[in-house]
Order: C-alpha cells, then structure tokens, then sequence
C-alpha cells in the first residue's frame, strides 16, 4: 500500500507559511496537515481558516484540518470553506460523532475521526461505515517535537483490523513523533499516512531530503 506524507505546518516557519507550502509541495508531500488548536482542548492556540484560505490558492496539495477544538461542529464548516479537503474531529470532543461527522461529509469534505491515546479503537466501531479516515495519535495533542509513543501501535494494528473488516477504502493515518526512525512500525503496525512536523521542517537538509527519508524507511 502505498504510504502519504502529510507534513504539519505547525512545525513551519510560521512567518513564511505559504512558501512552506509550496516548498513540501515542490518537495513530495502528498497532503498539508493544519493543526488547528483552539487553547482550551489542547494548551496551545493556531491557525484560524483565514490562514488556511491565504495558503489555499498557492499548491495543489490535499488540505486536511486537524481540528483540536472543543467545538468541532462550529468550526469545521468554516475550514470546509477555507478549502479544506478533509476534516479530522477528535471522537473526545464530540458527544454526537456520528452527527458531527455526517455534518462534515453533508458539506462535502472527506470526514475522519481522531483518537487521542488513552481512546480505544473500540469506540468508533459504529462510525466505521460512515469515515473516510482515522487518525490515531502517537502523541499527546498540542505541540510538535514530542516523543513517539510507541504501546499505541496494537491500537494502530486493531484500527487496521477494523477496516480491513468494514471492506471500505479508509485511511489509517498516524500523529507525533513521526521520524525516519518510527515510521516504519507505524507503517508495520497498519498506518497508510504519516503526519511529520519536526521530521520534515526541522530537517538539516531541507523537506526534500526529509520526505525522501521518511519514505524510504517504510
Ligand atoms: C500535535 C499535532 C501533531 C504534531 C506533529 O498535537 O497534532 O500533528 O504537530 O508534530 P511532530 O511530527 O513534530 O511530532
Ligand atoms: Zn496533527
């Protein structure tokens, strides 16, 4: 299976971002990943969908919205709007996921679920007929350069059994800690799409040498 690169702008240059864009575009990225936090669900506080719609027009590249909100369901159409693809709702945030989530495919984005690492993977066997994604965090939410944690790998492993099960195309995407020297256990352990912040932008050598890294260790 053949495995995205999704870098996280919140490791970017935040004073350039839209030449950070344009430079993990130009370097292979598959996917931007925009950690929105709202500094109540996570102690950190980023981008606002203006930000995003300002990059939006600048790369071709699939934008996904990592909503780490305590209110998804207020905030993920103004994202839809600012252009992006996919939508990323954490299930701890939301008392009426399978709501939330058909909200965000009504208004046609591609919908995922996030599972921080104490939520079993148990918890969204109902939605599993209804998602495009699921994104399992292999760190704490709330900021970049953390390390990978890596007893979240039987949960990646029972996510993966989970969809082979569904006989649905969704995609297993991993967050935190990502680096050539984790991605393939994650990768092993089932996960089709890597989330990388530090890994990519804090590379020595540039995002082109970092993606091409991360990739061949998979
Ligand atoms: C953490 C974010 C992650 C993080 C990844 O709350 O969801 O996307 O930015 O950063 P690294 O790859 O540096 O761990
Ligand atoms: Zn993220």
């Amino acid at each position: 299976m053949a495995v995205e690169i999704a870098p996280s702008v919140l490791a970017a240059d935040a004073s350039r971002l839209g030449e950070e864009c344009q430079a993990i575009a130009e370097a292979g990225a598959h996917r931007v990943h925009w950690d929105v936090m709202d500094g109540v669900f996570v102690p950190n506080l980023t981008f606002g969908p203006d930000v995003v719609a300002a990059c939006r027009p600048l790369v071709d590249l699939h934008f996904e919205a990592h909503l780490m909100v305590v209110k998804p369901d207020e905030l993920a159409p103004l994202y839809i709007e600012a252009g992006c693809d996919t939508v990323l709702i954490h299930a701890e945030t939301c008392p009426h996921l399978h709501r939330s989530l058909a909200a965000i495919a009504e208004a046609g984005a591609r919908c995922g679920v996030v599972l921080n690492p104490h939520t079993p993977a148990s918890s969204i066997s109902e939605v599993m007929p209804m998602i495009d994604e699921v994104l399992v965090m292999t760190v704490n939410p709330g900021f970049g350069g953390q390390r990978y944690i890596a007893s979240v790998e039987l949960k990646i492993a029972a996510v993966r059994q989970m969809i082979d099960d569904s006989g649905r195309s969704i995609d297993l995407e991993v967050d935190g800690g990502i680096t050539a020297a984790t991605a393939g256990t994650a990768v092993g352990a089932g996960a089709n799409v890597l989330v990388a912040g530090s890994a990519v932008f804090g590379h020595r050598d540039g995002p082109a040498i970092a993606i091409k890294e991360l990739s061949a260790s998979v």
